[in-house]
């Protein structure tokens, strides 16, 4: 190693299989912090080695372009821990609010949790629906970790991440780890509106249930998602954001790219997937050149046919990083 970091580092790393769509080519440097704080570490030595850190979360929502990038991807994949507030030793922020944890008391009553940014989102579906804990339900079958699902409010029409979210533990564009209040936030539809902070952990509040309705309603919403959507394929999810309703006559982006007559489109190994309008798959070869170009391509046939401007949802990295720009953080 011709530089050292504070944590785990790997050289010229390859990012496709890191994302579920499983495009794109390497980085120079990828680091793996296993706590918020030793993240809040190597973030602080990647700048002072002159590199606006990219982060990569769950790959689940991210475009990583074809080629080699310079500088620093910081990964969260180490930072796969949820746990009860005021239980876990090791854990580096215990909310002092939640009373004495040693006593028990009121521990059993609350439905609380806290996540690190690289808990799967899976499994924290799981660990709610386990305990009987009510409010993750409607995040069944969504991929990536936390802090991409709070970033970017992951969710869909049964419930999203802030429905859950109390507080969120960020570092800032300036370096500063902050806690910040759901009320502070205002998260919004498919944006948890942090101003570009990287998101470290959130501290999540859920409701007793009854474990049988919860699996029940799970069961229920992942039977209704795998029927829309090509769930078992490699795609990076919904690529486009809904539009307006108002806009659109309430048409979701999927319905207008299946009305033009996108469905089915191909480039390279790309196809616009034929169960839903929204997903691109990766066949086995696609190149991120394939993936932006049927983006653009269903774009301009939206419009073109129906006036109607898509907007990304999908995070895309740009080829070359720029120092002022920093990375966007993937859900
Ligand atoms: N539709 C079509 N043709 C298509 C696709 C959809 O006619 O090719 C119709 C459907 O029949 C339905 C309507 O469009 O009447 C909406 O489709 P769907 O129920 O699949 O929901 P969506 O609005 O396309 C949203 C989220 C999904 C989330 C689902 C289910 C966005 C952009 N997408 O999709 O989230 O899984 O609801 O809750 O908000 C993601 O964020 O990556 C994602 C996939």
């Amino acid at each position: 190693m011709t530089e050292s970091w504070p944590c785990p580092a790997l050289r010229e790393f390859e990012l496709g299989p890191r994302t579920t769509l499983r495009v794109g080519g390497t980085v120079a440097w990828f680091l793996e912090p296993a706590t918020p704080d030793a993240f809040v570490e190597a973030w602080h030595a990647a700048l002072e080695r002159g590199f606006t850190p990219r982060v990569l979360g769950g790959g689940a929502n991210l475009l990583v372009p074809d080629g080699r990038l310079p500088g620093v991807v910081i990964t969260t994949a180490r930072m796969g821990r949820v746990f009860r507030p005021g239980r876990c030793e090791d854990a580096d922020w215990n909310d002092p609010r939640q009373g004495d944890p040693s006593t028990g008391e009121g521990a059993e009553e609350r439905a609380e949790l806290v996540a690190w940014a690289g808990m799967p989102l899976p499994g924290l579906v799981r660990v709610a629906r386990e305990l009987g804990w009510s409010g993750l339900e409607g995040l069944v079958g969504v991929p990536g970790h936390l802090g991409g699902g709070v970033a970017m409010n992951a969710g869909g029409r049964w419930g999203e991440m802030w429905d859950v979210v109390e507080t969120v533990r960020v570092l800032t564009t300036d370096g500063e780890v902050e806690e910040c209040s759901r009320s502070a936030c205002e998260p919004v539809y498919r944006d948890g509106n942090l101003g570009g902070a990287v998101v470290l952990g959130a501290h999540l509040v859920l409701a007793r249930g009854d474990e049988l309705e919860i699996k029940e309603r799970m069961r229920q919403y992942l039977a209704e998602k795998s029927a829309a959507q090509p769930v078992t394929e490699r795609s990076c999810g919904c690529i486009f954001k809904n539009p307006d309703p108002e806009l659109s006559g309430g048409r979701s982006a999927g319905r207008l790219v299946d009305e033009c007559g996108g469905k089915g489109r191909t480039h390279g190994d790309a196809i616009v997937s034929p169960k839903h309008g929204n997903f691109i798959v990766n066949r086995g070869r696609a190149t991120a050149a394939d993936v932006l170009y049927l983006i653009e391509d269903l774009r301009s046939l939206v419009r073109d046919r129906t006036g109607i401007e898509l907007e990304d949802e999908v995070k895309r990295w740009n080829p070359v990083p720029d120092r002022e720009a920093g990375g966007e953080v993937p859900a």
